[in-house]
């Protein structure tokens, strides 16, 4: 008998969450350590091992890389349980590992699912340009104009003066003209080292303290926040900018042209779709995660599902004896670590 296609369930939300969990707990105990890796590491291992406890036939589109550099969570891997809907998966255990090793702020464990095939695979691209606002912005962005005239347009949707908008950037080399346009053009700029799926995040969200997040990062970041801002009926523009000498040539060797630009329903190509992070550093929109010998592990966490656009705002308790002995395979092993 042919398998019927199934729906996700909205309990699946909340299944995305204890994944996020699970990373975050295991990543945070290697806060400030100067290592990048050990602590991407632990969130991999944990992350799998409460996904495989989920009801969904996944693929992941967006990993931690191809088979053989990633020996987890690597793209076109299967995971779930196999029991429930066909999805896309994108996954960054750690969102900003840099920020994770230095103890700074907003490193995030982070996953996002929708309907299979619906997921734009970056393929070669390893850098995309992005614009994202929330959903009163949206219809006025334009990622071929100025930041000056997007910023004008992105005020007067909001009714504030450009003066009044905080500009989420990347604080990279390859900034330097954007960051002097920005400032010329009036707006305020935070900027950060690291992690523009929480600065996309923030300003597709209303009252978060951005309002718009402009600039260069990952490809499969920008995919990943995709989902978000889909789910929360943001804007958001993407184009493929890239940075290095071998993306280049791939690119220009594929003929991919990139002129193209990437709206928000190319990216997700969906209507359901499904976003949960996690903060693992302290961040000024989800708090890090926190251990204490009596009240266990506390987390922060945000899920939003598409469809209904609910958001979720999850401050989550974590016994850790009671984990160690009834959690899941995941949770148990983050559990651990973190009471070493
Ligand atoms: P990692 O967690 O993989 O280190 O990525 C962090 C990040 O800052 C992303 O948020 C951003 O999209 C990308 O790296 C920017 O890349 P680069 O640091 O190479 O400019």
């Amino acid at each position: 008998m042919e398998k019927q296609q199934r729906t996700p369930d909205r309990n699946l939300a909340m299944e995305l969450v204890r994944v996020t969990e699970a990373a975050a707990i295991s990543a945070a105990r290697y806060m400030g350590t100067g290592n990048k890796e050990i602590g991407d590491q632990a969130a991999v291992d944990a992350m799998r091992a409460v996904l495989d406890t989920v009801d969904i036939e996944g693929t992941v589109i967006i990993g931690e890389g191809e088979k053989d550099e990633a020996p987890m969570l690597f793209n076109g891997e299967k995971v779930g349980n196999g029991h429930g809907p066909a999805m896309d998966i994108a996954v960054d255990p750690v969102e900003g590992t840099r920020l994770l090793a230095n103890g700074t702020p907003n490193s995030i464990a982070v996953i996002a699912a929708s309907a299979k095939g619906s997921m734009w695979v970056p393929e070669d691209s390893l850098y995309m340009q992005k614009i994202v606002v929330e959903e009163r912005a949206k219809e006025v962005i334009d990622i071929n104009a100025s930041p000056a005239k997007n910023l004008s347009q992105i005020a007067k949707s909001l009714d504030r003066n450009v003066s009044e908008l905080t500009v989420f950037v990347l604080d990279k080399p390859r900034h330097q003209n954007l960051i002097k346009e920005i400032r010329e053009a009036g707006a305020r700029i935070t900027l950060h080292t690291d992690g523009d799926v929480m600065g996309a995040l923030m300003a597709a969200i209303p009252g978060t303290g951005v309002d718009v997040l402009m600039g260069t990062g990952g490809t499969p970041e920008g995919v990943i926040a995709a989902a978000a801002v889909k789910a929360l009926r943001g804007g958001m523009q993407g184009k493929r900018d890239p940075q290095l000498d071998y993306e280049k040539e791939e690119l220009a060797k594929k003929g991919v042209d990139l002129a193209q630009v990437l709206h928000i329903d190319d990216l997700i190509r969906a209507d359901d779709a499904f976003f949960a992070a996690t903060g693992i550093t302290e961040g000024s929109f989800l708090k890090g995660v926190h251990f204490d010998k009596i009240k266990g592990v506390t987390t922060h966490s945000i899920v939003i599902r598409a469809l209904s656009g609910s958001i979720r705002l999850i401050e989550g308790s974590h016994a850790l004896k009671r984990n160690l002995e009834f959690g899941a395979k995941g949770l148990q092993q983050a559990v651990k670590m973190a009471s070493m």
